[in-house]
């Protein structure tokens, strides 16, 4: 693959875009972003008219691949119709029936544009249901970019475990914050055993761990936390924006079986477009008509949810998920053979169709992975496959056997090179 054209592009970018790229973490990428000039199915073109078997999947939302023609013509004839209009139409009901129709626990909710904004939504919902005012979360998730969620776990075991996880945030909202440890039941219990003094208004958890590691939970995980929630008074929030309608159409509800009082979906609801819900009790929803402001311009805008309706409409068939399975296993098989084939590769962990590259011994940690990943990540683009630079790996109904058995092929060719 010439990548000439990507690294002009890129230069160019960079004086006109802070960082040469549109969302942060995509500067990460080896040896430099990818510039695409056309993307359908499991492929992206690049400037050069090279194609690429595509494991990013616009870093997950696009569960059907890139330009599904059913999700495409119903933006396109709504486009035609109107915009964006600031004011009720048909596709805002039609869109949150087709999703409170897929979702176990959904009895009402809330559009909104991005995974960040929904959860900033959630946690207000939790704060004036509670009257209390922290969010427990836990580390090595990924919650989005705001002030209010981006924060790690201290080493220390000191009173104020949050620590900021960018330059610039403010030290003030940390203290809104009490972070755990993924799948440790014994500090969930001790931490909520005190929710009402510590003023713990939610637990806000992805159940999958999507961006530390593609972790599963332990049986016993969820239903301790939906448990202690109930005696302890907090707002249960499952964030789904990676897992939700990926892992089963009813999201983590429906896999593992544990009803949360709120969800947050966003990525693969809307095939490729902007949108994201809180989906879950009325009770708690409906605060909005009691004092909870919930805006946006672009709320619900009939581009993104024409998306939303037709996505849901393809992922009503379980064929999708069956096809996703497949393909899923298909790709931990193959490409988790090559890995496994030498000591010293790595592994790879799967929970449906999301995967991750895990080195050696290795720990993953937040959007980070190790050990060989940055030469396969490099390695693999020259020969015609895009990885994300986090070593998260995402499959879609458009990844085919073929894909899936030349890409075990070309990763064979790269680790033997080097
Ligand atoms: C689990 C999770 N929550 C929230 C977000 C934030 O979503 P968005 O990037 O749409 O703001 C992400 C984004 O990757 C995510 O993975």
């Amino acid at each position: 693959m010439a990548l000439e054209t990507s690294r002009v592009a890129y230069e160019r970018a960079r004086q006109s875009i802070g960082a040469g790229v549109g969302s942060g973490l995509r500067a990460a990428m080896l040896p430099h972003p990818l510039f695409v000039r056309e993307a359908r199915g499991a492929h992206v073109w690049d400037l050069d008219g090279d194609r690429y078997v595509d494991y990013v999947m616009a870093w997950g939302p696009l569960v059907l691949g890139h330009s599904d023609p059913r999700v495409v013509e119903a933006v396109r004839e709504v486009a035609t119709r109107m915009q964006v209009v600031g004011t009720g139409h048909e596709l805002e009901y039609l869109a949150a029936e087709a999703v409170l129709d897929a979702v176990p626990h959904g009895e009402r909710l809330l559009w909104s544009n991005t995974g960040t904004e929904a959860v900033q939504v959630a946690l207000r919902l939790a704060r004036a249901a509670t009257g209390r005012r922290r969010v427990l979360k836990f580390a090595r998730s990924y919650h989005g970019w705001h002030d209010s969620v981006y924060a790690g776990l201290a080493e220390s075991d000191s009173d104020r475990p949050a620590v900021a996880a960018s330059k610039g945030q403010s030290p003030s909202v940390l203290d809104d914050l009490v972070v755990a440890r993924f799948n440790d039941v014994a500090m969930a219990e001790r931490l909520l055993a005190d929710a009402a003094e510590r003023d713990i208004a939610a637990v806000l958890v992805d159940p999958i761990l999507s961006n530390g590691g593609v972790e599963a939970p332990t049986a016993d995980f969820l239903p301790t936390l939906r448990s202690l929630c109930n005696r302890y008074g907090a707002v249960l929030v499952f964030d789904e924006v990676i897992a939700g309608f990926r892992v089963a159409r009813g999201g983590s509800a429906e896999k593992f079986g544990v009803m949360p009082d709120l969800s947050v979906f966003g990525k693969a609801m809307a095939g490729g477009l902007t949108q994201s819900a809180v989906v879950g009790r009325a009770e708690l929803i409906d605060q909005v008509t009691a004092g909870v402001v919930h805006a946006g311009t672009f709320n619900a805008n009939p581009l993104a949810l024409a998306a939303v309706e037709a996505t849901m409409r393809v992922l009503a068939d379980p064929a999708v998920y069956e096809s996703l399975e497949n393909i899923s296993v298909d790709f931990e098989r193959a490409v988790g053979g090559v890995l496994g084939a030498v000591p010293g590769r790595g592994s790879l962990n799967r929970v449906g169709s999301l995967l991750q590259y895990v080195p050696e011994g290795g720990d993953t940690g937040l959007h980070g992975t190790g050990g060989l990943w940055g030469a396969i990540l490099e390695g693999m683009l020259r020969r015609g496959f895009l990885f994300m630079p986090s070593g998260k790996v995402f499959l879609s109904t458009a990844h085919t056997t073929s894909d899936v058995a030349a890409t075990a092929e070309a990763l064979d060719k790269v680790l033997c090179d080097l």
